[in-house]
């Protein structure tokens, strides 16, 4: 009987309690033993461990966030630290780690087997959609449907009030949430993270909207660099082109909630994946889709972050929205 281990790394995202459950029962199911780590990357380095049985991951898969906790942790970056975790993991007879989480988490995995060849399954869990070597990562269905919904209703009362709405997205590096948003919306317009932008054009976009008759506009904000920037567009839309908006910011809602039939679906085939890509380890691999399908991919492969998945729908918006 061989044991294992999972962590959640990062911001939590919808699906994450599903991976866990099929990795834990995966492994049940075949004769081994599963722990968990508390609070990711940190708990790792505080030695805390709990087992999980096949109950104790019952009734999770609808629950949004990670039953396990999760953390960024900023002590995991330095060796010294992941002396301690090596020492922790082999403490208790852990010979394999599955890690849920985005590039940042997969860098810290990897150093694991780079540095100890402590075999390490990598699980794309992020609602930015985001890492390279995966055309998906788990929760990011979830965060777009209630980005959605939350931009529908704003969209009622920008109709009644012939409003114009800057509604903020999240997405620091990354434009999927934003583009997907603003697409499935009929948004006016999307402002990519760390895109210059062009008032003018927005300015334009708003009298033509007007002259046509539309009540209201939309616009969808990718928070960029700092959340809140949509409060300097408004300004500066205020000030020097004389157009009045509301700002909406969704946040963290965007992270919490139920997982999508697509993300419980995915999350549980990588979760599964991942319990037989540890008992059969050669080398570090990440779960990934591909074409739609759930496949294995070398760990080095996905440990990039790729932001230009879906800039083809930006033609696709503009050409829309006119
Ligand atoms: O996990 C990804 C993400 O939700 C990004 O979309 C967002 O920019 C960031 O995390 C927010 O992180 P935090 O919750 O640590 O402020």
């Amino acid at each position: 009987m061989k044991t294992f281990a999972i962590l959640t790394s990062g911001g939590d995202s919808p699906g994450m309690n599903c991976a866990i459950r099929a990795f834990v029962r995966t492994l049940i199911f075949n004769g081994h033993k599963a722990l968990g780590i508390r609070k990711g990357y940190e708990g790792l380095i505080q030695n805390k461990f709990i087992e999980l049985s096949a109950s104790s991951v019952g009734n999770i898969m609808q629950r949004g966030g990670t039953i396990l906790q999760s953390s960024r942790s900023e002590e995991f970056k330095k060796k010294e630290f992941r002396e301690i975790a090596i020492k922790n993991l082999k403490d208790q007879g852990v010979d394999g780690l599955v890690v849920i989480g985005g590039d940042g988490s997969f860098k810290g995995a990897y150093k694991l087997w780079e540095e100890f060849n402590f075999p390490v399954i990598g699980i794309p869990g992020t609602i930015d959609n985001d890492i390279s070597g995966t055309e998906y990562t788990i929760g990011h269905n979830t965060a777009v449907e209630t980005a959605i919904q939350a931009v529908d209703k704003i969209r009622d009362t920008a109709f009644s009030h012939d409003r114009v709405f800057l509604i903020e997205v999240m997405g620091r590096n990354s434009a999927s949430i934003a583009i997907k948003t603003a697409l499935c919306s009929g948004a006016e317009n999307v402002i990519l993270p760390h895109q210059e932008i062009d008032y003018d054009e927005i300015a334009d976009s708003v009298k033509r909207g007007i002259q046509r008759g539309k009540k209201g506009s939309i616009f969808i904000v990718a928070e960029g660099a700092r959340e809140g920037r949509s409060y300097d567009i408004q300004v500066k839309l205020r000030d020097d082109y004389q157009i009045q908006s509301r700002v909406c910011i969704l946040g963290h809602i965007q992270r919490g909630g139920s997982p999508s039939p697509k993300d419980r679906l995915i999350a549980s085939e990588m979760g599964h994946k991942s319990a037989l890509a540890l008992l059969e380890f050669t080398q570090p691999l990440i779960t990934a889709v591909h074409s739609g399908k759930v496949i294995e991919v070398n760990f080095s492969d996905a440990i990039h972050k790729n932001n230009d998945e879906d800039h083809d729908y930006l033609h696709i918006i503009k050409t829309l929205s006119i």
